[in-house]
C-alpha cells in the first residue's frame, strides 16, 4: 500500500482486533501537521473535521486552541480539556463560530463566558438581548469565495456565511450600542485555496480592518488550507511558508492601520486531521456486471460521505488478507451496503460513476480509503440503520480505541414505542 507510513500489518491487526469498519487516526501525523501550522501566532483547530475527544485532547497537547461551531462542538472542547472565558492579553482557548446562536448554544457561551465570532447582525443582538457583552470577533464575508466544490464555497452573495463586507460598521455600531466592542476580524473564505485567490482574500481583509480603529487586535485567515487527495500529486503539498507570508503581509498592513500588534490566526480543520486517518472496510462481494467490476464494501456514505455528497476523490488501497501478492488490476467501481445508487466512492462531482485501476481482490480481503481523517466520521449518520463505526488511534506503535462500535441499543436508545 503506497503514500503511508503505516505497516499493511496494522491494518490487518486492527480490523481482525475490533472488526470493520474501522476508522484509524495516526498520532503521528496530527502532531506532524499541528507543527507546520504553528508558523501563525494560533492555531485554532476546526475540530468540526474530527471531533473525536481524543483527537481535540491531542490538539490541546500540542498547544492548539479551539473552534466550536455548536453547543455540542463547546460541551466537547470543555470535555477535552479547553477552557472558556475571555483573558485580557491572551487568545481565547475556545471561540464559537456559527451561522446562528441556537438557544443552546446562547446559554453555553453565556455560561462559560466564551467568545462568538458572529456572522450576521441578529446575532450581536441576540447576545446584547441575553445580556453576554463579552468582546467579539466577526466574520466577513467579503462579496466572493472560493471552495473545493460548489458546496463548499464560502463567499458571495449566494453564500450563507458571515457578516456582509457592506454592513461591517452597522455591526461596529449595533456592538458598541451594546456595550461590545469588535476586537478581532474573521475572513474563512472556503477550503481549497489558490494564492491568487488568496491575495485576492487578503486584500479584502486589509480593507475590511479599517473601520474597526485601534480596537482590532486578532485576525483569523479562517480554515481551507488544502491537502492533496491524488496520490499522483501527493508530493506536492501547499507551499505553507508563502500562504504564511501572504497573511503575515496583510497583518502587517493592518497593524499600521490600527498603530499596534495584531495576532495573527489561522483555523485549519483538514489540514491536521486528513491525512493522519483511514476508512478500513472489508470487500464483502465481488460482481461483474458487463464490463464493469464491482467492490462491495462494508463501509458505505454513512460513514464516509465526502465522494456522494461532493464527488471528493479519496484514494483506495487494497490488502490481501491472505497476504498473496496483489499483482494483476482491474478497473473497479467501489460501493458500500446502503439501498442508495449514490452510496458509491468512486463518483464524481455530479454524481457520475467512474471506475478505479484497483489490484485484483476477493471477497475478505480489506480496502483502505486514505485521507479520511477530515470531514469522515464527523460526517457519519445512522442511516439504514447502521451504526457509527469503530475509531481507533495509532499512538506510540500501540492502536487504541478512541471511540467504540456504537451498539445497537445505543443506536436505538432515544427511540420511544408509544402505546398503541
Ligand atoms: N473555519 C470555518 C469557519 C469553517 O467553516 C471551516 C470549514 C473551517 C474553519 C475548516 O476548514 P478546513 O481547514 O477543514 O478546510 N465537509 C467539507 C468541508 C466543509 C467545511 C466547512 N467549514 C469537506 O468534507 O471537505
Amino acid at each position: 500500500m503506497n503514500n503511508t507510513n503505516i505497516p499493511e500489518s496494522v491494518f490487518v491487526k486492527a480490523a481482525a482486533e475490533y472488526g470493520t469498519p474501522l476508522w484509524i487516526y495516526d498520532r503521528a501525523t496530527i502532531e506532524q501537521r499541528i507543527k507546520e501550522v504553528q508558523v501563525f501566532d494560533h492555531v485554532r483547530f476546526a475540530q468540526k473535521a474530527c471531533p473525536n475527544l481524543s483527537v481535540v485532547a491531542l490538539a490541546r497537547k500540542c498547544g492548539c486552541v479551539v473552534d466550536a461551531v455548536s453547543a455540542g462542538e463547546i460541551v466537547r472542547a470543555l470535555k477535552a480539556g479547553f477552557k472558556g472565558g475571555i483573558e485580557k492579553g491572551k487568545t481565547p482557548e475556545i471561540v464559537y463560530t456559527a451561522d446562528i446562536l441556537d438557544r443552546d448554544a446562547l446559554e453555553l457561551v453565556k455560561q462559560y463566558n466564551i467568545p462568538v465570532n458572529v456572522g450576521s447582525p441578529d446575532m450581536i443582538q441576540q447576545l446584547a438581548d441575553a445580556g453576554v457583552k463579552n468582546e467579539l470577533t466577526i466574520r466577513v464575508n467579503p462579496g466572493f469565495g472560493h471552495g473545493h466544490s460548489r458546496k463548499t464555497n464560502t463567499g458571495g452573495d449566494l453564500s450563507k456565511h458571515g457578516v456582509w463586507h457592506e454592513q461591517i460598521k452597522d455591526c461596529i455600531k449595533l456592538a458598541q450600542q451594546n456595550g461590545m466592542w469588535i476586537t478581532g476580524l474573521h475572513m474563512h473564505i472556503g477550503s481549497g485555496t489558490d494564492f491568487e485567490h488568496l491575495a485576492q482574500v487578503c486584500d479584502a481583509i486589509i480593507d475590511a480592518a479599517r473601520p474597526f480603529g485601534s480596537h482590532l487586535r486578532t485576525i483569523s485567515a479562517g480554515g481551507g488550507l488544502p491537502i492533496e487527495y491524488h496520490e499522483e500529486n501527493k508530493g506536492t503539498r501547499i507551499d505553507l511558508k508563502k500562504y504564511y507570508e501572504l497573511w503575515n503581509n496583510a497583518r502587517n498592513r493592518i497593524k499600521e492601520t490600527v498603530g499596534h500588534d495584531v495576532a495573527l490566526e489561522v483555523e485549519p480543520g483538514r489540514y491536521l486531521v486528513a491525512e493522519s486517518g483511514f476508512l478500513v472496510a472489508e470487500i464483502r462481494a465481488v460482481k461483474k456486471q458487463g464490463n464493469n467490476t464491482f467492490y462491495l464494501v462494508d463501509a458505505g456514505f454513512t460513514d464516509l460521505v465526502r465522494p456522494s455528497f461532493y464527488g471528493s476523490y479519496h484514494q483506495i488501497s487494497v490488502i490481501a488478507r491472505d497476504g498473496r501478492p496483489l499483482t494483476e488490476t482491474v478497473d473497479a467501481v467501489v460501493g458500500g451496503p446502503l439501498c442508495e445508487s449514490g452510496d458509491v466512492f468512486t463518483q464524481e462531482e455530479g454524481g457520475f460513476v467512474v471506475t478505479r485501476k484497483l489490484p485484483k481482490a476477493q471477497v475478505g480481503d480489506l480496502l483502505v480509503l486514505h485521507d479520511a481523517g477530515a470531514y469522515g466520521a464527523a460526517m457519519s449518520s445512522n442511516y439504514n440503520s447502521r451504526r457509527y463505526a469503530a475509531e481507533v488511534m495509532l499512538s506510540n506503535g500501540e492502536l487504541k480505541v478512541v471511540r467504540e462500535r456504537q451498539t445497537f441499543e445505543q443506536m436505538m436508545q432515544n427511540d420511544r414505542v408509544i402505546d398503541f
